[in-house]
């Protein structure tokens, strides 16, 4: 059976660089013969302001049983301030689809790209798995007296066991299966007590895994060391709020928004890939977005399907490309979003 890609572009620089992610998409078709079939569904700001819908409940379900994957650009429009369809549509896949794990990796692929002094690419090698569907994300809490002097608001994170227990899980079972030695924990245990629940799950789950070293830092501390130390770090664990605010952190050290992909899994369910920044609308169709992101999450996406040789070509491709100059200003290059989308396809292509 042909593996089945659902692709929502969404907004501002979505469109722009999931254009050139399905252009190599179409190389990797041309030299590999995966046969992903690809449909591609309206739904963001734009179909939003038109129509009033969101996603349509038929439509997320459908997104859950009917594909093996799914490709979202990225969402977030200023004429929809209150962001309810971005809410809608990507929060509704992670809780919906119960996608808890946000797998981040950082990995320097060129000294250049890095702002630290004197860190080479086995520096900073790392991935980050982000709790995914608790934390202050819940929308537990609310205004209250809005627009008064007595306003009050309130959010509520949530931690359940089962929620912290399966993500560190996966995050030590990632770790043994991918020949790590260390997993760190960021949390605020100093500061909120419900954060212990983290230490304890953390102490629990990580005795099972005799070889592998644990770490705790709190996450003050944690985006310290990561800046000062990054080569400490292989595997880092941590909340959804945390997890945010550290891959934003990690991928500046790797050169920056423009190359940071990522995963929305929960093993047996369907995967949703999406680069991590978001939409970016100053910069929406100026031909001057980074597509690398996008572009590497078609080579997790590739890795995930079993296609181990098409989804090294592709990674290949984009570290050829930084290795030769080519790219958005973003990371030193001077060319265009569709230049680099159809040099990384001719290199996939042609290598
Ligand atoms: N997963 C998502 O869809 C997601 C994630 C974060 C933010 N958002 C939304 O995106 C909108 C803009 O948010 P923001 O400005 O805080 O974050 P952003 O990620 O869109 O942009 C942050 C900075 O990074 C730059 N940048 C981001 N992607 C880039 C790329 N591919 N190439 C070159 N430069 C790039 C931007 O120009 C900006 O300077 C908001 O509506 C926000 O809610 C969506």
């Amino acid at each position: 059976m042909s593996p089945m890609l659902a692709v929502i572009a969404g907004d501002g620089i979505g469109p722009d660089v999931v254009r050139e992610a399905l252009g190599v998409l179409r190389a990797v078709e041309d030299r590999f013969h995966p046969g992903i079939q690809v449909e591609q569904l309206p739904y963001g700001a734009e179909h939003y302001l038109k129509t009033g819908e969101t996603i349509p409940p038929m439509e997320m379900k459908r997104l859950g049983r009917d594909f093996d994957a799914i490709l979202v650009g990225a969402l977030g429009d200023p004429r929809v301030p209150g962001n309810e369809h971005a809410r809608d549509i990507l929060l509704g896949m992670r809780f919906q689809l119960d996608l808890y794990v946000n797998e981040r990796p950082a990995r320097l692929m060129d000294a250049r790209l890095t702002p630290l002094k004197g860190k080479e690419p086995a520096d900073l090698d790392l991935v980050i798995f982000r709790e995914n569907t608790e934390g202050l994300y819940v929308s537990v809490g609310g205004r209250f007296k809005e627009g008064t002097p007595d306003e009050i608001a309130i959010a509520e994170e949530l931690n359940t066991r089962k929620g912290v227990e399966r993500i560190i899980r996966y995050a030590f079972e990632w770790a043994a299966s991918n020949g790590k030695s260390s997993v760190t924990m960021a949390d605020k245990a100093n500061a909120i007590a419900a954060h212990h629940l983290w230490r304890t799950v953390f102490d629990d789950v990580g005795r099972e895994y005799a070889g592998i070293e644990r770490g705790t830092r709190y996450i003050d501390a944690m985006a310290m060391d990561l800046v000062r130390t990054p080569e400490a770090f292989q595997v880092i664990v941590t909340g959804n709020l945390f997890g945010d605010i550290l891959s934003d952190l990690a991928s500046v050290l790797v050169g920056g928004l423009g190359l940071a992909p990522s995963a929305n899994r929960n093993p047996g369910v369907v995967t949703m890939y999406e680069p991590v920044h978001g939409s970016a609308p100053p910069l929406a169709g100026k031909d001057v977005a980074n597509p690398m992101a996008a572009i590497l999450t078609i080579a997790m996406m590739l890795a995930d399907l079993d296609f181990a040789e098409a989804s090294s070509a592709v990674e290949s491709a984009v570290r050829a490309a930084i290795a030769e100059g080519i790219g958005t200003p973003d990371v030193g290059g001077r060319l265009g979003t569709r230049a680099v989308g159809e040099w990384i396809a001719e290199r996939v292509r042609t290598s």
